[in-house]
């Protein structure tokens, strides 16, 4: 079982979107796989259920938030309890892989203050080991959850790098960039990268506090940046996007070959009708387009990530 976080400090950058199709396109082909959405915004989540379900079903006790909570209450709260199969995205599949998903709550925002109040310490050693225990609560987590029962976990992250984004980290093997081909968002990558550098390198600092060369280092591995919203002229991405992909290239980050291109009507749509865009058959020439190039970026995904 791999855990790859869908990340990217930017908001609107096509995280949701990738994470979406990229994990029913897996299931289609056959994979067991579970997202976690970890945004506030819960785009994920409503997705793939309506805002009504989720708000009679889902809200009071059924989110990653409850689970976060459980530290604080002393509720006892375990991640498989709170695992569903959305409908629509099933029916679907029909039997042939499994996409499961624990849902987001808008209070999670609540969540990063929280866990923010439980670091620090009367000495060093003590904030040390506050951090590891923060920033470990969701690789713990995932801990509980049989690796039989999932090839792969799929994490949409908030797009910021605070301490909830941070426990994805730390409990992930790969992580997934999407990014908009335009010179903020390839500004952001480098920093993004950075942060990512600097977290690693304090946790693994941290661990040697209990023994000197601990097993419970982590290495992250950035698997790449898949470029969104290409827009296509005559076939081909315009080329006006050339030197952010060069410059991405540059910062010595690998970069998907195939890409996803902007298609509003479709990406728009497919939400609310509770099954990614992947998924549906269209007659339409230019979204068959659209849907034969999420398929090449889930080939090469499997390539990259050997799930
Ligand atoms: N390839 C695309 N073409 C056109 N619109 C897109 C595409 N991907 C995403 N969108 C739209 O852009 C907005 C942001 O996408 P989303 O995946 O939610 O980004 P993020 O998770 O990074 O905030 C959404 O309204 C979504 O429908
Ligand atoms: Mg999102």
């Amino acid at each position: 079982m791999k855990v790859v976080s869908v990340m990217n400090y930017k908001g609107g950058v096509g995280k949701t979107t990738t994470t979406a199709n990229l994990a029913a396109e897996l299931a289609w082909r056959g994979k067991d796989v579970l997202i976690i959405d970890l945004d506030p915004q819960a785009s994920l989540t409503f997705s793939f259920i309506k805002p009504e379900e989720w708000q009679d079903d889902f809200s009071d006790s059924k989110t990653i938030k409850n689970w976060f909570d459980s530290f604080s209450d002393s509720s006892s709260v375990d991640l498989n309890d709170l695992i569903f199969t959305p409908n629509n995205v099933s029916e679907k599949l029909n039997g042939k892989g499994q996409l499961d998903m624990i849902a987001s709550h808008l209070g999670l925002i609540n969540v990063d203050l929280e866990l923010a109040t439980e670091l620090g310490g009367a000495t060093l050693k003590q904030s040390k080991r506050n951090f590891l225990k923060v920033h470990r609560r969701l690789s713990n987590g995932i801990q509980q959850i049989d690796s039989d029962d999932y090839d792969l976990i799929l994490i949409d992250c908030p797009p910021n790098f605070n301490i909830v984004t941070k426990t994805a980290i730390v409990a992930s093997d790969n992580i997934l960039i999407p990014a908009k081909p335009d010179y903020l968002s390839t500004l952001g990558i480098d920093y993004l990268i950075r942060s990512l550098n600097q977290l690693i390198s304090d946790f693994n600092e941290y661990v040697k506090i209990d023994a000197e060369d601990s097993d419970e280092k982590i290495s992250p591995e950035i698997l790449g940046v898949v470029f969104t919203m290409i827009q296509i002229r005559s076939g081909q991405p315009i080329t006006a996007l050339r030197p952010y992909i060069n410059q991405t290239k540059k910062l010595g980050i690998s970069v998907f070959d195939e890409y996803i291109r902007e298609n509003k009507t479709i990406f728009s749509d497919a939400p609310q009708y509770g099954v990614p865009v992947v998924l549906n058959n269209y007659s339409a020439g230019t979204y068959a387009d659209v849907v034969s190039e999420l398929e090449a970026f889930v080939t090469e995904f499997i390539n990259k990530s050997g799930i």
